[in-house]
């Protein structure tokens, strides 16, 4: 299959989204760019699309997919007893990077799409590419992540098409994602409600709207805490093992010592002034914030692949706000391993 790149702005006028849209009633699957990451698209009511997410992805099936909408009035179609503190953290942060998990109505969607389960995530993205996609489609659109499954989210179109090239008919390109982090996952139907996956909207910004919000910790997620059931599989993995390492220059110049006395090669994640540092490759955390760690982290994941490095050291920073989302990503690359000297 030939894959298209099309750049579009979603304020332009553009055949493009006419392309995406018949492709997508003809029940293929799309690319198309959120404010989070790149989201791999299918009617989630269409089970022979559904069933092309996967196989495009290579991703396991019992792993639930996001349902995308692009208007409030779409809600009711898909889910059933929206709870009051549901209502009010749509109202405060949709469009956004946040997905709610609610009950489904039965038979609304593909089952592929909730895996058997009788809860669905249910996000509005808010980006003017994904938005405009969503509204002329006026269907609901399964999309996990542009990615192969396993390795880091795309945040820039060439991300999906190194991953996805000859697997996907059209990828609409716009860019670079802004927030570089996917959509935090709240679950709105338990009692107390649990943030499944960090990302964006920060406990904090919950907890302003809804009142006292859990936040498992990995740990307390592994000893059995609600969690998404895509919790359990390898993500965001460079090729090369990954190994995070405190935000100090003194420790990083240490140990890259070490690792190259051992005659390896090292690949350096780190904010800009590490760059004078003597890794064999660097790439950037640009300068360290949290925005901008997040907006650059997939991409030097992803750019590890096309090093011959034996190890990647990252750098880690505080769980305080979006740090919590960033951390999630970093430990889970790393498969929780930290650098011993
Ligand atoms: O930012 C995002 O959310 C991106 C963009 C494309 O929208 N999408 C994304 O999708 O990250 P994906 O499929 O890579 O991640 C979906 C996460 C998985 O961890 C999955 O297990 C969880 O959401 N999830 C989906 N439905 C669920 C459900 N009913 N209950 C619990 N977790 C669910
Ligand atoms: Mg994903």
């Amino acid at each position: 299959m030939e894959t298209k790149r099309v750049i579009v702005d979603g304020v332009t006028e553009d055949p493009a989204f006419d392309e995406a849209v018949a492709l997508l009633k003809a029940g293929e699957v799309v690319a198309f760019p959120t404010e989070t990451v790149y989201g791999l698209g299918g009617i989630a009511t269409n089970d022979a699309a559904v069933t092309a997410i996967y196989a495009a992805k290579g991703r396991p099936s019992d792993n639930p997919l996001i349902v995308h909408i692009g208007a409030f009035d779409q809600l009711e179609r898909y889910v059933d007893n929206i709870s009051e503190k549901a209502k009010k953290c749509m109202d405060a942060f949709w469009p956004g990077p946040l997905t709610v998990i609610c009950h489904v109505k039965p038979g609304a969607l593909s089952e592929k799409v909730t895996a058997g389960l009788d809860t669905v995530g249910i996000r509005m993205p808010n980006h003017p590419v994904a938005l405009r996609l969503l509204r002329q489609l006026d269907e609901p659109v399964a999309a996990p992540s542009a990615n192969t499954s396993g390795k880091p989210s795309p945040t820039e179109g060439v991300h999906v098409e190194e991953d996805l090239t000859g697997r996907i008919p059209l990828i609409l390109d716009g860019g670079a994602t802004g927030i570089g982090v996917e959509s935090t996952v709240i679950d709105l139907t338990l009692d107390t409600p649990t943030i499944l996956r960090p990302g964006g909207i920060t406990k904090e910004m919950f907890e302003a709207v809804i009142g006292p919000v859990n936040e498992p910790t990995h740990i307390e997620q592994k000893a059995g805490a609600p969690k998404a059931p895509g919790m359990k599989y390898t993500h965001y993995a460079p090729d090369a093992p990954v190994l995070l390492i405190d935000n100090d220059e003194v420790e990083v110049k240490e140990a890259l010592a070490a690792l190259h006395a051992d005659g390896k090669k090292v690949a350096l994640l780190a904010p800009d002034h590490f760059g004078k540092l003597e890794a064999d490759w660097f790439f950037t955390f640009g300068d360290g914030t949290h925005e901008q760690m997040a907006a650059h982290l997939y991409d030097a994941l992803r750019a590890c692949n096309a090093t011959n490095a034996d190890v990647v050291l990252a750098t880690v920073t505080d769980k305080n706000d979006m740090g919590s989302a960033i951390m999630n990503r970093l430990e889970k690359s790393a498969g929780g391993h930290w650098y011993e000297g």
